[in-house]
């Protein structure tokens, strides 16, 4: 039964995949059964990547896909974007994730029968996805039309160890008859996505913000193609980003017959095929070794060739050191990363699962953001957002800090377009792009897109995240304080200081969007002024601390950006005088200085199909409602969680957790955290559950655009600071647990400088282990405690905080007067349940102006 649909005591863990086709395994994911009606889905689910390249988990035949797909983190094609009204400073380059030549391909043909998974006879079959290997194999055994027993295994690996590299294999093994066989595979450039006929085979019904645009034009131009051997390279160019390309596949055979080869390369299509007479029992076995390279200005022919030191490499190295390489890297991943539920085996493959896609989003990213379908789809154009910095990058911090690293690298190059930016939305400073990838701002609806100044903020969040834990100065003084500097001068600048009469003085932000995208421009959002208000107090500690400890560095600083006592005051004094605002009526903190004055959205009356309401309601319906899309002053009370008192919190949560929608897979994770620390501790399990399942259950709809890997960030966020009761803002890190019923143990691990802590939460007591490094302190409930490798240290805990059973009260609020004194009733628009039809027939021609006929 669906989570939602069960009373919220229920703490057995939620069926959200048919158990019989995906059994519970603890370390993969175990598919018993193929099924064409939810390809999109489990092409998703069965992804493979290494945060450069990334293989959907089409079949090898190539025949039935819901969305063919490769892809390669940055490759993107650039297109004017065409604003039917323009206005200065809107975006105006928009960039599309290229899906680029696909390598996944290998036909087999037995006696000239083809197998198609979707109309073969499979006397068995099993597909899994090993989290420990990082390797993808399939097994099935077929039945010929002419009744011939055929065994298929194959493998697909993209290496973490090396980023340009991926593996495949496919074994044939007849088991009755000796029979011809050919194995055709393939590299073939789709061109965006379209399939061999040219097809679309998923066209969009309705217009979906989630989903990519579509490349009308041909995207890659070909450069060249080239087949030596046993080796074939396809060169491209993006038409016009300009972004070059080479691809490379070479195969090897094992079989101890005689097969010959027949080799074709063509400008978008290239192929190998093997032909052997097979007797039964003897296996042919081709293995595929594919190189990829991109650049932004090195010509293809050089990619070339270093798609072929790729494969020379390998080729001296031979295939079993890359698979053993492969798990020699996700052992060490799993070592610092893993999180372990004891009492609960299902959960734990979820969790897993969702741990290992953030590896496929990021690891081998060197120096590219984390797009918000990682290289798993083609959903939200290959686009980076906040969701690397508030979402993914806590997991990284914590665990992979050379990721994180990387990943805020990454917004150091482009802090350049970000001052311009700036510039050219008349502020000092940096803005950074709402949603990008080659670092110019592409969102070309500004009012859920540039106006979220936020932006700015989250990343200077996540550097001060970062250096905190990490304790890499280095980072900081070179590139990290840049950052900071210039997001605090844009902050200083879109600020202004307002007197009210009776209120004293304070910094109000205005014309600004706050993360829930149900409400647009708007003044004093919460989340912002309290972001904004840490970015400027970390970028004034963070310069002073340059200044005392680094003078050399400071003075670098002060010559590059020219940053004064005086400014540095200057941005201390707007973030003491920042508005917070509070409604005493209500007892809560309003979500902008507006949001109180709105008519209060009826979700409980608004019908299933009417959800999510982005896909059913103009924008500006919503707008004049308090709904929202996703937690904004409740992700507020998380990241800055010591600004605000308990009861703060739970006033808050209670207020604005009714009325938010949950219909942005970004919002669960931040509401099971706040649940768990106020109280709420089965509703915090559901909304973990709710984010878990996102993709694995397709809770959105959407898991064939690719992975949500912010859900999956948000999921670690919500093991280690929502049950873990983890926080990071003091000098130490502080544990308050909140460990769900049902599970008998929680263990996760953080990395701080230098020192890997084991965190044990058990419903009585938790224990820390030093795995690596010197030591730590670390506090529990207010007491202090050391940490060294000598001994493991147990700490008694008095249950797991505060419990209240069920959720807020929905109608809590319901009938409560405005300061104004109007009166809180929930309603919704005329049109919900029935579409108005027009009383006037529709004459399209008489409206028309007749005068040219
Ligand atoms: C959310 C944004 C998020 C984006 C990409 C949207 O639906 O509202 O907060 O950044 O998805 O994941």
């Amino acid at each position: 039964m669906k989570a939602a649909q069960r009373p919220l005591g229920d703490t057995s863990s939620p069926e959200y995949l048919d158990r019989l086709r995906f059994p519970v395994d603890p370390w993969r994911l175990v598919e018993t059964e193929f099924s064409k009606d939810d390809l999109g889905v489990t092409e998703t689910m069965f992804a493979v990547g290494n945060g450069y390249l990334g293989l959907r988990g089409n079949v090898e035949d190539g025949h039935d896909a819901h969305a063919h797909g490769t892809f390669i983190n940055g490759f993107h094609e650039t297109w004017k974007i065409l604003h039917a009204e323009e206005a200065y400073g809107f975006a105006r380059t928009g960039q599309t994730i290229v899906n680029v030549p696909d390598p996944k391909i290998i036909r087999l043909y037995v006696n000239d029968e083809p197998l198609l998974l979707s109309i073969a006879d499979l006397v068995s079959y099993s597909r899994v996805l090993d989290m420990r290997d990082g390797v993808l194999s399939r097994d099935l055994l077929w039945r010929t039309p002419s009744g011939n027993r055929v065994r298929v295994r194959s493998k697909r690996m993209v290496s973490f160890a090396q980023r340009h590299l991926a593996v495949m294999t496919f074994e044939v093994t007849l088991l009755d008859e000796e029979a011809p066989i050919a194995i055709s595979s393939q590299l073939l450039n789709r061109q965006a996505g379209l399939d061999e006929y040219r097809a679309n085979p998923s066209p969009d019904v309705i217009a979906d913000p989630r989903k990519a645009e579509k490349l009308e034009k041909r995207v890659l131009e070909p450069r060249l193609h080239h087949a030596a051997d046993d080796r074939i390279v396809l060169g491209y160019q993006c038409a016009a980003s300009g972004m070059t390309l080479a691809a490379a596949m070479e195969h090897w055979v094992d079989f101890e017959d005689e097969y010959d080869v027949v080799t074709e390369a063509e400008e978008d299509y290239a192929k190998q095929v093997f032909r052997a007479r097979a007797k039964p029992g003897q296996t042919f076995t081709l293995t595929k070794v594919l190189s990829y390279h991109t650049s932004r200005v090195v010509p293809p022919r050089e990619l070339a060739d270093r798609c072929n030191r790729t494969l020379d490499r390998v080729r001296s190295e031979g295939i079993s050191t890359q698979f053993e390489d492969q798990r020699t890297w996700l052992e060490d991943f799993w070592s610092r990363s893993d999180v372990e539920i004891g009492g609960d085996e299902a959960v734990q493959q979820a969790v897993r699962w969702n741990l290992f896609q953030l590896a496929q989003a990021a690891a081998r990213g060197d120096g590219h953001g984390i797009a918000a379908k990682g290289v798993t789809g083609s959903g939200y154009g290959g686009h980076y957002f906040w969701d690397s910095e508030i979402y993914a990058l806590p997991f990284f911090t914590y665990t992979s800090p050379v990721i994180a690293r990387n990943a805020l690298r990454y917004r150091y190059r482009m802090l350049g377009m970000a001052e311009k930016r700036a510039g050219e939305l008349a502020q000092n400073g940096a803005l950074f792009p709402w949603r990008t990838i080659n670092g110019e701002e592409a969102s070309a609806y500004y009012a859920a897109g540039t106006a979220q100044y936020h932006i700015d903020a989250d990343i200077a969040y996540a550097i001060d995240k970062y250096v905190r834990a990490t304790g890499d100065d280095d980072f900081l003084a070179r590139e990290g304080i840049d950052i900071l500097v210039q997001t605090a001068r844009m902050w200083a600048d879109l600020g202004f200081w307002r007197k009210i009469p009776g209120d004293g003085e304070s910094f109000r932000i205005h014309g600004v969007t706050g993360p829930d995208e149900y409400t647009t421009v708007v003044n004093d959002n919460l989340y912002t002024n309290v972001m904004a208000r840490f970015n400027l107090r970390c970028a004034a500690q963070n310069v002073r601390k340059l200044q005392d400890r680094w003078p050399d560095q400071y003075s670098r600083l002060t010559s590059r950006l020219g940053v004064t006592d005086e400014e540095i005051a200057e941005w201390e004094r707007a973030a003491d005088g920042m508005a917070i605002l509070w409604d005493e009526q209500l007892g809560i903190h309003p979500q902008d200085a507006l949001f109180n004055e709105r008519e209060v959205w009826d979700l409980e009356n608004t019908p299933a199909d009417k959800r999510p309401l982005l896909l059913h309601f103009h924008p500006l319906v919503i707008y004049r409602f308090q709904v929202l899309k996703q937690a904004d002053v409740v992700l507020a009370l998380f990241l800055q969680g010591d600004e605000f008192t308990l009861e703060q919190k739970k006033a808050d949560f209670d207020y604005y957790d009714p009325i938010t929608t949950g219909d942005s897979t970004l919002s669960g994770v931040v509401q099971s955290i706040i649940a768990a620390e106020v109280g709420y501790h089965q509703l915090a399990q559901r909304y973990f559950w709710d984010s878990l399942y996102v993709d694995l259950g397709d809770l959105h709809g959407n898991a064939a655009d690719g992975v949500h890997v912010a859900s999956t960030g948000g999921v670690w966020s919500a093991l280690a600071y929502g049950f873990g009761g983890f926080r990071d803002q003091g000098d130490v890190p502080t544990f308050d647990p909140r460990l769900p019923e049902g599970w008998d143990s929680l263990t996760f691990r953080i990395a701080q400088r230098g020192t890997r802590v084991r965190v044990a939460v058990r419903q009585d007591e938790m224990t820390f282990t030093i795995e690596e490094g010197p030591g730590l302190t670390v506090e529990v409930r207010g007491h202090r405690f050391s940490l060294t490798q000598l001994q493991p240290l147990t700490v008694p805990l008095d249950g797991q905080g505060p419990r209240i059973a069920g959720a807020p009260d929905a109608t809590k609020f319901h009938g409560t007067v405005r300061a104004d004194g109007t009166v809180i009733r929930p309603s919704l628009p005329t049109n919900v349940n029935e579409e108005i039809p027009p009383t006037h027939e529709i004459r399209l021609d008489e409206v028309l102006d007749h005068t040219n006929d």
